[in-house]
């Protein structure tokens, strides 16, 4: 996660990421958390700017987000204060670590999108993270949350050199930002890529090239049922999509579905 302090308003450089704001895993967590029948509590794992969680809140859902990221909280809180009061309410934000956090619990939904899980590297911080969340639900509260599937054929390519994943984009105070991306090692025993990306910022003549460099753990099915079952979860649904596709090989993501039993 101290990957996200890469610069003092990294939350603005994420945020002007147009794949970023182009995922369709929003509408799917909306209906999750539609699915109670009314306005829920949510606990959000890894809240970032709160790209998921202002729907959530402004659809109704109360909503507290958990991020170990003061500058990706920073930006969140920004964005916050320019919603109506009656969101602002209903959200509340802590930092605080994925694996060892304590808020007022009895959540309906809990939910980690956009692969938030696969900063955690090792067993140990998954039983952590997953415990913990479980220990925040109510009785038969579920647990929705995303990681990418992996493509072996992908994982294992040369992709040491730097490939530009987003053009020369204008950033909301007339600086730009152009990204590159490369993996500079893949830890097969420990299922992980070491990804850098690096965020080249230019205002007038000068140019900052800011490296976000993190480990990206990677998950297979049956693992995520095993470590499900080992914290209190039963999987209601392992789809390949947020358009709820079957989990075939070529299905681009992983999106669980669980209750707490
Ligand atoms: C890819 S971003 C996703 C943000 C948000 N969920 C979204 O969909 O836009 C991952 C977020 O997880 C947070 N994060 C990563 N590891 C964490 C940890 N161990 N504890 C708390 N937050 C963590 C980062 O700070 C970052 O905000």
């Amino acid at each position: 996660m101290q990957s996200y302090e890469t610069s003092p308003d990294f939350g603005v450089l994420y945020d002007a990421i147009p794949a970023y704001a182009a995922r369709e895993d929003a509408a799917f967590y909306l209906e999750e958390a539609a699915r109670g029948g009314r306005s829920v509590s949510v606990l959000e794992i890894g809240c970032g700017t709160g790209r998921v969680s202002l729907p959530l809140a402004r659809a109704g859902h109360r909503l507290t987000g958990v991020d170990g990221s003061p500058a990706m909280l920073a930006r969140f809180r920004e964005k916050l204060a320019e919603e109506p009061e009656e969101v602002r309410q209903r959200v509340a934000l802590v930092e605080s670590d994925a694996r060892e956090f304590s808020v007022p619990g009895g959540f309906d939904l809990a939910i980690a999108p956009f692969r938030v899980l696969q900063h955690l590297t090792t067993t140990r911080d998954h039983l952590a993270c997953f415990a913990t969340v479980r220990f925040h639900l109510a009785p038969g509260g579920r647990f929705a949350f995303d990681v990418f599937n992996p493509h072996y054929t992908l994982l294992v390519r040369d992709r040491a050199a730097e490939a530009e994943d987003t053009p020369e984009t204008a950033l909301p105070d007339g600086r730009t930002l152009r990204r590159t991306a490369r993996v500079t090692r893949v830890r097969w025993v420990e299922q992980v890529s070491d990804v850098e990306l690096i965020y080249y910022v230019r205002g007038g003549e000068a140019e900052e090239r800011l490296v976000q460099a993190f480990p990206m753990r990677w998950f297979t099915p049956p693992e995520l049922e095993h470590l499900l079952a080992r914290t209190g979860f039963a999987v209601e649904a392992m789809l390949g999509g947020f358009d709820r596709q079957p989990l075939t090989d070529d299905a681009p993501e992983i999106v669980v579905v669980a209750r707490a039993v």
